[in-house]
């Protein structure tokens, strides 16, 4: 067991942390204030060959593993979660949707667009009544000739109002229920496709999340992804690797507000010596600092199982469990250990609070991590 990362994947780091630090830390106020999303640097980071990491070249991709990218989105979210989030959705969920489920040449005509960072992909399978429950879908695909029909409503869809290509899930067999589930590929501007409320949330503020809404929208039968009824499987596969997405993205938030707390402590004096001497506050550190630690060792071997082709689901669970925990406690620590100031926007670390929230939500509620994982335990 290396416990050391390798000089490449230490130079990744570095080149990704820079860019960060950058290009996305100047505006993130901004972007968090107006809800605007930064579609230049997100380019940036698919000419960066970011987007398309874990995938091979020949889809676009980048040639490196999940751990390489786990390690690129925990640096981004460091600075932006924002970015981090809408960055994860393309590479793991739209990506790994076509990637699951897809023929080769699927996947060579529909990966390479949005691994290279031109366009974002999304991932459409909840619906205002299927959530955690995402077996409950009601939306429909029908056969018609050589096409398919869709009909229904996408909702909490990232990236929505921003993608050119989406992955959506819908019934093919209704009265099979989740396995009647088949997955699509769906181009924006397909007419009866159209993007509905673009909702207005209390973190992630400049990631665009919106609805999907199909009324009678036609698409040919060659952008059905797997078989019919492959579907719920495809889903359940592509949300595994979307978990470590999220974790790094709660690690890599945990970590930017740790490292704000850290510097906060040592500079601020109040009755003559500065915050750190305080022992309450150090020892807190300490405990935070541990936290951290753990969760980023859980997040790599999640990422190591994936890439080494061992099963992921359950480490993935344990790591999206982990990591977005560690991301709520760190942060609401550091808006406590900064006190007033903690609570004004130019210190970041309520944005990050703000932030750290819904990572404990999407991609699966914890408590359905907690379901998966004593799933396992008890077999
Ligand atoms: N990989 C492959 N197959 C899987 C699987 C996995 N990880 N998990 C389950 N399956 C298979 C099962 O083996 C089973 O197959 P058989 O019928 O052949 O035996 C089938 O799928 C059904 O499995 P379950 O009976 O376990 O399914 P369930 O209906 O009880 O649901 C669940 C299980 C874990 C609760 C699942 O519904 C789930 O993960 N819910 C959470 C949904 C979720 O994460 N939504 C996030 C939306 S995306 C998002 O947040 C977007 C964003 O923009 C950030």
């Amino acid at each position: 067991m290396n416990f050391q990362l390798s000089e490449e994947r230490q130079q990744l780091q570095e080149t990704v942390r820079e860019f960060a630090q950058k290009e996305l830390e100047p505006d993130v106020l901004a972007r968090d204030e107006k809800g605007e999303y930064p579609l230049h640097l997100y380019e940036k980071m698919g000419e960066m060959g970011l987007i398309g990491l874990p995938y091979s070249i020949e889809y676009g991709g980048s040639g490196k593993d999940y751990l390489d990218y786990a390690i690129a989105v925990e640096e981004i979210s460091k600075v932006d979660a924002s970015v981090g989030i809408s960055y994860s959705v393309s590479t793991s969920l739209y990506g790994g949707s076509i990637s699951n489920g897809g023929s080769e040449e699927q996947k060579r005509e529909f990966l390479p667009n949005v691994l290279s960072g031109k366009s974002l992909g999304s991932f459409g399978l909840t619906e205002p009544d299927a959530g955690s429950d995402a077996g409950g879908c009601i939306t429909t695909a029908v056969k018609k000739g050589d096409n398919y029909i869709l009909n229904g409503l996408k909702c909490f869809n990232t990236n929505g109002p921003l993608s050119q290509h989406f992955a959506v899930y819908a019934l093919t067999q209704p009265e099979l229920g989740s396995k009647g589930l088949s997955c699509f590929y769906v181009k924006k501007d397909t007419p009866g496709f159209s993007i509905g409320k673009i909702e207005n949330k209390m973190g992630i503020r400049s990631a665009q999340v919106s609805e999907l809404l199909f009324e009678n929208c036609e698409i040919p039968e060659t952008a059905l992804i797997g078989k019919e009824g492959d579907g719920f499987k495809i889903a359940m596969k592509t949300l595994d690797g979307g978990r470590i997405g999220v974790a790094a993205q709660g690690l890599g938030i945990a970590e930017g507000a740790f490292e704000i707390a850290r510097k906060y402590l040592m500079t601020r004096e109040q009755f003559n010596k500065p915050l750190y001497k305080n022992q309450y506050l150090a020892f807190k550190m300490a405990e935070l600092e541990c936290e951290i630690e753990q969760a980023k060792y859980m997040l790599y071997k999640a990422a190591l199982d994936k890439s080494e082709g061992r099963p992921y689901t359950i480490s993935a669970a344990k790591a999206k469990l982990v990591c977005t925990e560690a991301a709520m406690h760190v942060t609401t620590e550091a808006v406590q250990m900064l006190g007033g100031n903690g609570f004004m926007k130019e210190y970041h670390v309520e944005r990050m609070m703000r932030d750290a929230k819904i990572t404990q939500i999407y991609e699966g509620t914890n408590e359905i991590q907690k379901l998966i994982i004593s799933g396992s335990l008890f077999r």
